[in-house]
């Protein structure tokens, strides 16, 4: 499992398939625990991101810590990765174009971390994986799709200058792994949107 994802690591390290590849410093491939339970779906690198390779490092992936740790999980005990894996210019969103080239190397991630539930970080994972758009109006959802759970909150991003929107992360996170206790435990849980495909 390990070494497969040093593949994609490295694939990711590696590749040129979009315009992103020319303006980036480093390419971001996904971190964290590959046992992990859950895997964390951002938008696409920022500018510490860029520069070092990390995702989530700067004062988004601060608020997800900071959410996380609030119910006592620490960052190395999740998987966190992004829709894209290159920072688009000036943090712009990243081009469906962009999206579409990058979608396999998270399809592979998910394929081998096979994670119990998917957390969507605001809009750009809502719209590029559940084709969603304004999450705020659906966040602390949980969606079954193809047999995948996701569940649905904002971007930590959006709570840098909005303390209320600090407090919705919180409780969504602590939501999300009390959903994921239930599902390990095998117990009815409520799905709050299913898609058939
Ligand atoms: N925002 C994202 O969506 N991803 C990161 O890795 C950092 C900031």
């Amino acid at each position: 499992m390990e070494k497969k994802l040093e593949k994609i690591k490295k694939h990711v390290t590696e590749c040129i398939n979009c315009e992103l590849s020319k303006t980036r410093t480093n390419s971001v491939p996904g971190k964290g625990n590959f046992k992990s339970d859950v895997i964390f779906v951002g938008e696409a690198p920022g500018k510490n991101e860029d520069m070092k390779g990390e995702p989530f490092i700067g004062i988004a992936g601060k608020k997800l810590s900071i959410a996380l740790e609030n119910v006592g999980i620490t960052r190395e005990q999740v998987y966190i990765t992004n829709i894209v894996k290159c920072r688009p210019p000036k943090n712009r969103v990243p081009t469906e174009i962009e999206r579409n080239t990058c979608k396999n190397y998270l399809k592979k991630e998910i394929e081998i971390i096979k994670p119990k539930i998917i957390c969507i970080l605001g809009n750009t994972a809502f719209n590029s994986l559940l084709d969603g758009k304004e999450i705020i109006k659906f966040r602390g959802k949980l969606v079954k799709k193809d047999n995948q759970l996701y569940f649905l909150t904002i971007h930590p991003a959006a709570t840098i200058y909005n303390q209320k929107l600090t407090t919705v992360l919180k409780k969504d996170i602590k939501k999300l792994f009390k959903l994921v206790t239930e599902v390990k435990d095998k117990k009815e849980i409520k799905i709050d949107i299913e898609y058939t495909s």
